[in-house]
Order: structure tokens, then sequence, then C-alpha cells
């Protein structure tokens, strides 16, 4: 140990000074550069692909490993197919979207922080018989509940909305508050103040927009802190920065 100390210490003698200046600056500077690329990279991983960057607006959606169409299960009356023709079933008769409740599906929205979101086994419920065999998605929801004979494997779906890691939301309270004070309801999709009793999968809209018309999700609301601190001041909600930071 001694000895490599006093070889480094020889050494350093040897080094000529112009070196030993240089030496430093070369290192930083190679640590800069790999510090900028590295945060470059950050970017373009959790921008790109994590969460897009919204620099065209808030219009963000993703690609599913499955496609799944809101407007077949959640919207209501007949379906027109891109070019506006009407959609058929596998019988050739005219297609129906089934009308389907939000809560039907995200079941914990109304009791809990998650909405949730329904395993495989809830689709293959209805997709082990409905809709035709040939169908692209449907053959991978198949292979992912494990009716074709496989393993079956849950779905990764990707997030649309995402909060970032230091804020907490907790869908509860807002859909009670919705419900009991149909006028806030934001982008509604009824008259929300002509009914009697406001179902929660009308409340959504406030935040998500129009689901049920949706072929794709997207998110349409900025869902930025402005916005949740304006309607929590207006409605005498906490506003203190730990009711959402933690
Ligand atoms: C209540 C029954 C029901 C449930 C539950 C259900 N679906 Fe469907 N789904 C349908 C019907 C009916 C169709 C229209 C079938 C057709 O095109 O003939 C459909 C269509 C689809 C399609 C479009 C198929 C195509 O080729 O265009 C996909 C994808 C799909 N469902 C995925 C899912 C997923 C994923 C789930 C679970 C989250 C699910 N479904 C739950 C009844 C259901
Ligand atoms: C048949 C089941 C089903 C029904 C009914 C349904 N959903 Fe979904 N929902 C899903 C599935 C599966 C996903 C995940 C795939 C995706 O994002 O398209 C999803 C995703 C979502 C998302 C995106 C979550 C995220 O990642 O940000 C929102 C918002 C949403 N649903 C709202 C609604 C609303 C509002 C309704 C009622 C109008 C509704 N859903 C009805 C199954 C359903
Ligand atoms: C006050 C605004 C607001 C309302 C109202 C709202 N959401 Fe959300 N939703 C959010 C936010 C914010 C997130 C992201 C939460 C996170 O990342 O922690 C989210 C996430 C989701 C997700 C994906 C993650 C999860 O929680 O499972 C689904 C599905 C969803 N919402 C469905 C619904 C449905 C269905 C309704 C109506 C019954 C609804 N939301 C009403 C703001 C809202
Ligand atoms: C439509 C108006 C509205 C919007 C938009 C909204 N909130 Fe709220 N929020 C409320 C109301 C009202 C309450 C209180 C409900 C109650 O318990 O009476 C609440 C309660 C909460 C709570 C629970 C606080 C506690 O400790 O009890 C959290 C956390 C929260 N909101 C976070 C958020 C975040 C994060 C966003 C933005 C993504 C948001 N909210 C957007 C109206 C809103
Ligand atoms: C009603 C909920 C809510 C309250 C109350 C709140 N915030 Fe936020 N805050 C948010 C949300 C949502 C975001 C994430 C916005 C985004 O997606 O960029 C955020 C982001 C931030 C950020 C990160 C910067 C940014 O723009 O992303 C800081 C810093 C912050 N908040 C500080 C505070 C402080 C300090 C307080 C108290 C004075 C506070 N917040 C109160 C909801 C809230």
């Amino acid at each position: 140990m001694a000895s490599l100390i006093s070889v480094i210490k020889e050494r350093n003698k040897t080094t000529p000074t112009w070196l030993k200046i240089l030496i430093p600056i070369l290192g930083l500077g190679g640590l800069g550069v790999v510090a900028v690329l590295a945060a470059l990279a950050a970017f373009v991983v959790t921008g790109w692909l994590g969460q897009p960057v919204p620099i065209l607006g808030f219009d963000q959606t993703f690609e599913q490993p499955i496609n799944f169409p809101h407007t077949v299960h959640a919207g209501t009356g007949q379906l027109v197919d891109a070019s506006g023709n009407a959609r058929l079933n596998q019988d050739l008769m005219p297609l129906e979207a089934l009308g389907l409740d939000c809560t039907f599906c995200h079941r914990t929205v109304t009791t809990q922080a998650n909405a949730g979101v329904p395993p495989v086994a809830q689709c293959a419920f209805c997709h082990q018989a409905i809709g035709p065999e040939s169908s692209v998605p449907l053959t991978q929801l198949r292979q992912n509940a494990g009716i074709t004979g496989n393993e079956p494997l849950p779905i990764n779906w990707r997030r649309v909305t995402r909060m970032p890691d230091h804020v907490r939301f907790v869908h509860e309270p807002h859909i009670r508050f919705l419900t009991a004070n149909p006028a806030s309801i934001g982008n509604a999709t009824a008259d929300v103040n002509s009914q009697q009793a406001v179902k929660p999968a009308l409340t959504c809209s406030t935040c998500h927009g129009d689901v049920a018309a949706m072929a794709q999700v997207e998110q349409v609301e900025p869902l930025k802190m402005g916005q949740c601190v304006d309607c929590h001041r207006a409605n005498n909600a906490p506003t203190d920065c730990a009711a959402c930071h933690q």
C-alpha cells in the first residue's frame, strides 16, 4: 500500500504542470458531455416513451397492447365504421353500442383512490363467445385470457392520465362531490341539471372528457396544478400543499 502511494507521488512529481491542469478540465468536460447526453436520454425516454410532454396540446393518446374501443362498450346507439356505414355483427345485424356504465369496469372509482381497470377475466366473460374469430384485437385478448389453451397473461394497459409521483389524487371524494353538485360537472355529456339523480358515470367527463365517444382514450384536460387548485378554491376543498403533495 505504502509503495503504491509513493509510486503515485513519484508520478505526480514527473507530470508536467500543464498536464496537471488539463487532466481535470478534460475529465470535467467529458463528465459534462455525459451529463448532458444522459439528461437528453432521460428526457427522450420519460418525455416521449413514458408520458409525452404536451407540446402539441393535450391530445395525448397511446397505442395500447389491445386496441380497446370505449365507443363499442360505453357508447350508445348504432355504430358506424370510418366511412360512415353501419357496422354489422357476426350475424350481419347492425351493431349497437353496449352502453355499459363506466363503473361496470372501473369498479373502485366511487370508493377508492384508483378507478381500477378490469382484469382480463372480466373481458373474457363476454369475449369467450362474443365477437368474430377473425378480429385481431380479440384474438390477442383470447390469448391473454388463456381461452386459446395457453397460459393466461395480464394485459399491460398503458396509463394515459398520470400524476407525477409527488402528487396524490383520489377519485372517491371527487365523484361524491360532483354527483351531489352537478352544476360543477365539466364537459357534460348529458343535461345533468335536468336529471334528478346524477349517476357517478356522468361526472367523469369533468376530467376525462367524453370517453364513451373515444375509439382510443386520450387526455383532453391539462390536469395541471392550476386546474386542481382553482376548483378546490371555488368549492372549499383543501388548498394546503400537503393535501395534494406527499
Ligand atoms: C358485456 C360484454 C362485453 C364485455 C364485458 C367486454 N366486451 Fe368487448 N365487445 C363486446 C361486444 C358485443 C363487441 C362487438 C363485437 C363485434 O364487433 O361483433 C365488443 C368488441 C370489442 C373489441 C373490438 C373487436 C373488433 O374487432 O373491432 C375489442 C378489442 C374488445 N371488445 C375488447 C374488450 C376488452 C379488452 C374487454 C375487457 C376490458 C371487453 N372487451 C369487455 C362485448 C363485451
Ligand atoms: C368494458 C369495460 C369498460 C367500460 C364499460 C369503460 N371502460 Fe374505461 N377503460 C377500460 C379499459 C380496459 C381501459 C384501459 C385501456 C385504454 O386505456 O383504452 C380503460 C381506460 C380508461 C381511461 C384511461 C385511464 C388512463 O390510463 O388514464 C379512462 C379515463 C376511462 N377508461 C374512463 C371511462 C369512462 C368515463 C367510462 C364510461 C363512459 C368507461 N371508461 C367505460 C374498460 C372500460
Ligand atoms: C377531478 C378529476 C377527475 C374525475 C372527476 C375523474 N377522474 Fe379519473 N383520473 C383523474 C386523474 C388526475 C387521474 C390520474 C391519477 C394518478 O395518476 O394518480 C385519473 C385516472 C383514472 C384512471 C386510470 C388509473 C386508475 O385510477 O385506475 C381511470 C381508469 C379513470 N381515471 C377513470 C375515471 C372514471 C370512470 C371516472 C368517473 C366515474 C373518473 N375517472 C373521474 C382525474 C379524475
Ligand atoms: C371539479 C372540481 C375539482 C377538480 C378539478 C379537482 N378537485 Fe380535488 N377535490 C374537489 C373537492 C370538492 C374535494 C373535497 C371533496 C370532499 O371531501 O368534500 C376534493 C378533494 C381532493 C382531495 C382529498 C383531500 C383530502 O385530504 O380530503 C385530493 C387529494 C384532491 N382533491 C386532489 C386533486 C388533484 C390532484 C386534482 C387535479 C388533478 C384535483 N383534486 C382536481 C374538487 C376538485
Ligand atoms: C389541489 C391539488 C394541489 C395543491 C393543493 C397543490 N398542488 Fe402542487 N401540484 C399539483 C399537481 C396536480 C401538480 C402536477 C402538475 C403537472 O402535472 O405538471 C403539482 C405540481 C407542483 C410542483 C412541481 C412543478 C410543476 O409545475 O410540475 C410544485 C413545486 C408544487 N406543485 C408545489 C406546490 C405548493 C408549494 C403547494 C402549496 C402552496 C401546492 N403545490 C399545492 C396539485 C396541487
